[in-house]
């Protein structure tokens, strides 16, 4: 980005994320459909009563970059499209730019160092294929900053997303000083010794990114202090973990202004309560619900619903579950386990490998346990939301096993639309651990006979104490709802 102040626009608050509140799709007929998309920041700014904020993402397939074309000045509600309330502006980038910067430093090395992912002894290995990427990846953060440098109205807040725009807060002081800037991480942070595996150039000018919003924010002060620090460890920044402030104390590699400090934040977003039970009982969640009571019968249910990703851990979920079935056999043909793993990054070999696996495993335990009138699990990898809230109903057991989550919002959803109360087995490693640990059973997701042994504990556990226990979880699940959430990022800007 050139240092050149840019003109102003209109916008008094705007938000930037890779994925966008809505996306398109091209019909048989050539036409595009449009899609709106759902999760937390979408509900989030739909508390922002403001027709002039703008939420800026990227073009992310064809027919998108087909709708950003066609749209006058690059905003999609002038093209006629309702996205409802908010102008969207969707950033055509050429497709080869956004591959490596979404593909190769974002999904596969940012996301991999942050979940601790990395088959160490060959990876990573910072080739010159990576100096490719990463230069794309700066391209891509650029055109972000200079669409939000010219949408943004004086002194506007900017609540920046991710670990796909980690450079964009430092881009945009350079261009629009005014600004008010925060930065969002909807990761977990990683430790120091892990974080720098990272290039040492690369390790520092992410986290000079971040230090360019004035407020860095995360999901829970676990993360949050792993970042100060990095910050500490790579950057040389001193660090106050009290106010949860890191200054920079001197120029930095980046040549980032002495002593400047930014203030970290920590906002563990809730499910969304009222949206859940709402839609969890529409006519096409019962009839699923329905279908799915069929194939169960009248046995106990172990339900999981994750994309398709590594750091969910699925495959040890699947290996706990048959050691289940191997060494309590009072359980044969009194439990079903329902395994939701819908697709997610197919473009990386490394998912489309980890869905085979989860797929091969499934096969072997029906293979191994399956009588004529019993299937022990029943694994489905395509997308349905209306199932897996059928499925959320139907859980006398939640399993939230990830090795490494920011959050994970399926611990905080399912005790909110349970229909009888469920007993939820949850990592010690996901964020929302940090808020429902009371009333959940706690795993190393690591112990596959660790997590047989919670699976065989929530099963039992009497009704009442299910009962008590999940309104305890809906209760903090549901503490600081999407709005809330983003609201008092607002207010904390
Ligand atoms: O936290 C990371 C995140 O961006 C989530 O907000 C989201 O659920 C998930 O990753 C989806 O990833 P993608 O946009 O790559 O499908």
């Amino acid at each position: 980005a050139s240092e050149r102040p840019t003109q102003s626009g209109a916008a008094p608050i705007l938000v930037a994320s890779n994925r966008g509140p809505v996306s398109f799709r091209t019909e048989d007929d050539g036409t595009l459909s449009l899609r709106r998309g759902g999760g937390g920041l979408v509900s989030g700014l739909s508390a922002i009563d403001d027709p002039n904020a703008v939420w800026v993402c990227a073009a992310l397939s064809d027919a998108d970059r087909a709708a950003a074309r066609q749209a006058p000045e690059g905003r999609l509600d002038r093209a006629g499209h309702d996205v409802g309330g908010q102008a969207v502006r969707m950033l055509d980038i050429d497709p080869e730019t956004f591959a490596r910067a979404y593909n190769g430093v974002a999904n596969s090395t940012l996301w991999f160092v942050h979940h601790l992912l990395y088959d160490i002894p060959t990876k990573p290995a910072f080739d010159a294929g990576f100096r490719t990427e990463w230069a794309a990846y700066r391209a891509y953060n650029t055109a972000f900053a200079e669409a939000l440098a010219a949408e943004a109205a004086p002194g506007a807040a900017v609540l920046v997303q991710d670990y796909h725009l980690s450079l964009v807060p430092a881009l945009l002081r350079a261009l629009r000083p005014d600004l008010r800037i925060g930065h969002f991480s909807h990761t977990p942070w990683a430790p120091p010794e892990y974080y720098r595996l990272l290039p040492d150039d690369v390790a520092a000018e992410v986290l000079e990114g971040i230090l360019g919003a004035d407020r860095a924010a995360f999901l829970t002060r676990r993360w949050a202090l792993a970042f100060a620090d990095c910050c500490e460890a790579v950057l040389g920044a001193s660090v106050d973990r009290d106010a949860l402030t890191v200054t920079l104390p001197q120029p930095s590699a980046g040549g980032a202004p002495i002593g400047r400090t930014t203030r970290l934040g920590v906002h563990g977003l809730g499910a969304d309560g009222e949206f859940l039970r709402e839609r969890a009982h529409r006519p096409d969640v019962d009839e699923r619900l329905a279908a799915l009571r069929e194939a169960v019968g009248d046995r106990r249910t172990v339900v999981r619903v994750d994309r398709t990703e590594l750091s969910k851990n699925i495959v040890r979920g699947l290996l706990a579950y048959r050691h289940l079935l191997r060494t309590r056999p009072e359980w044969l043909d009194r439990v079903v386990h329902i395994a939701f793993a819908y697709p997610s990054r197919t473009d990386l070999a490394e998912y489309r490998e980890y869905t085979a696996e989860v797929q091969r495993l499934a096969a072997e335990i029906n293979a191994e346990f399956a009588t004529a009138d019993w299937q022990p699990l029943i694994l489905h990898v395509d997308d349905d939301f209306p199932r897996s809230l059928a499925a959320y109903r139907l859980a006398d057991v939640a399993l939230v096993n990830p090795v490494r989550d920011g959050m994970n919002l399926v611990a905080k959803e399912v005790p909110v639309v349970s229909d009888r109360g469920c007993a939820l087995v949850l990592s010690r490693e996901a964020g929302a651990h940090e808020e429902l640990a009371d009333d959940a059973i706690t795993v190393n997701p690591f112990d596959v006979v660790a997590t047989a042994d919670a699976l065989a504990r929530a099963l039992a556990m009497p009704p009442a104490d299910r009962a008590d226990r999940t309104e305890r979880l809906a209760a903090a699940a549901t503490a600081l709802p999407p709005q809330q959430w983003f609201l008092d990022q607002l207010n904390a800007l």
